[in-house]
């Protein structure tokens, strides 16, 4: 995928030549754990600060327990630079097939703001007596003021710049009444610095029911770093597939570089088949130029993925026949040969 990606971008690069890019890849991942038990070196967080950004492939592998390969790369990256934003947004691309009946682009345009650095995903907890009748196992959640705080501002100011200016707080408050409870306050506190922006709170429970049921009445979600990894699964599906959707680990504060990866995962099933949907990986790329400020380049890369699906070369995953490498090269020529005006 991410060379699928890295092709796309070399085709921007080039037919624009506004910008360029000094890529540098690195083999960490199951492999060099099977091969020297890491999946990156001791001194990994080192050698990437100096980058502006990172693009990040799916991690895992039959054989290596899923726990190792979160902990052992993505989770120490992330939480070692502080990217406390998920930024997760989805919405129906042309001609795919989607499972809601009478719901079609426009209708489910979102963006899921992940808390990425705390909550259920702090690594709180521990085993005992193992293996005993009375072995015990707690996984805790993590919530501080700080990070709650954050990550609702972050999602206010987002949903302001947003057409609709419109936010759902998803929590568990009802039956979690520590630190959910704490997140309904802060949203309340938070609100009131962004009065135009219109919000509402969903139970994490009824947010799946109005994932499905409603999605017109949802723009901006945030919701706690696992609550938000369930809904960006169904919200994924609800677009077609995980296979399209886009994620990128952002440090809003920039003082380290942003990770951008798509969120389907290593799927053993098709791997190493050639039909992998690459879409997410283009829209993730997107995302990083955006990040990176090349704008026009971002959007010219969407145009050219929207063209390409509409015009239906699409892989099995949505509908369609096409391998990745075709995927992969009518989205580059769609880039190469599109004369699409765009505004910086
Ligand atoms: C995601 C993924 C990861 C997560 C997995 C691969 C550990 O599901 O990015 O959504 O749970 O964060
Ligand atoms: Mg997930």
């Amino acid at each position: 995928m991410i060379a699928a990606g890295l092709q796309v971008l070399d085709a921007l690069a080039a037919r624009d030549g506004g910008f360029s890019l000094e890529v540098r890849a690195f083999d960490w991942g199951s492999e060099r754990y099977k091969r020297e038990g890491a999946l990156m070196p001791g001194d990994g967080i080192e050698q990437l600060r100096a980058f502006d950004a990172i693009f990040f492939g799916a991690v895992g592998a039959p054989g290596v327990p899923d726990h190792i390969s979160l902990w052992g790369l993505r989770l120490p990256i992330c939480q070692g630079f502080d990217r406390y934003a998920n930024l997760r947004p989805i919405g129906i691309l042309p001609g795919i097939e989607v499972p809601l009946a009478g719901v079609g682009p426009g209708d489910l345009d979102w963006v899921i703001v992940r808390e990425n650095s705390e909550g259920e995903y702090a690594g709180m907890g521990g085993r005992a007596h193992r293996g005993l009748p009375e072995e015990v196992g707690t996984e805790v959640a993590v919530f501080t003021r700080t990070g709650v705080t954050r990550i609702l501002r972050y999602a206010f100011r987002l949903a302001q710049r947003r057409p609709r200016k419109l936010l759902t707080v998803v929590t568990k408050s009802n039956a979690q009444r520590h630190g959910m409870v704490m997140w309904d306050e802060i949203a309340l506190e938070v609100a009131e610095d962004f009065p135009d922006v219109r919000w509402d709170k969903s139970l994490v429970d009824a947010m799946t029911l109005r994932m499905v049921k409603s999605p017109q009445s949802l723009d901006t979600i945030v919701a706690t770093n696992l609550h938000a990894d369930i809904l960006s699964d169904l919200a994924g599906a609800l677009a077609g597939s995980l296979g399209v959707a886009p994620s990128g680990n952002i440090d809003p504060e920039r003082r380290f570089p942003s990770m951008f990866e798509p969120i389907h995962g290593s799927a053993f099933d098709i791997a190493g088949k050639g039909i992998a949907n690459s879409v997410a990986a283009f829209w993730t790329a997107a995302q990083m130029l955006d990040h990176l400020g090349e704008t026009s380049g971002a959007a010219r890369l969407m145009v050219a993925v929207e063209s390409v699906c509409a015009a239906g070369i699409l892989t099995p995953d949505i509908g369609g026949k096409a391998t990745t490498q075709e995927v992969t090269d009518a989205v580059c020529e769609a880039i190469r040969g599109s004369n699409i005006q765009l505004s910086g």
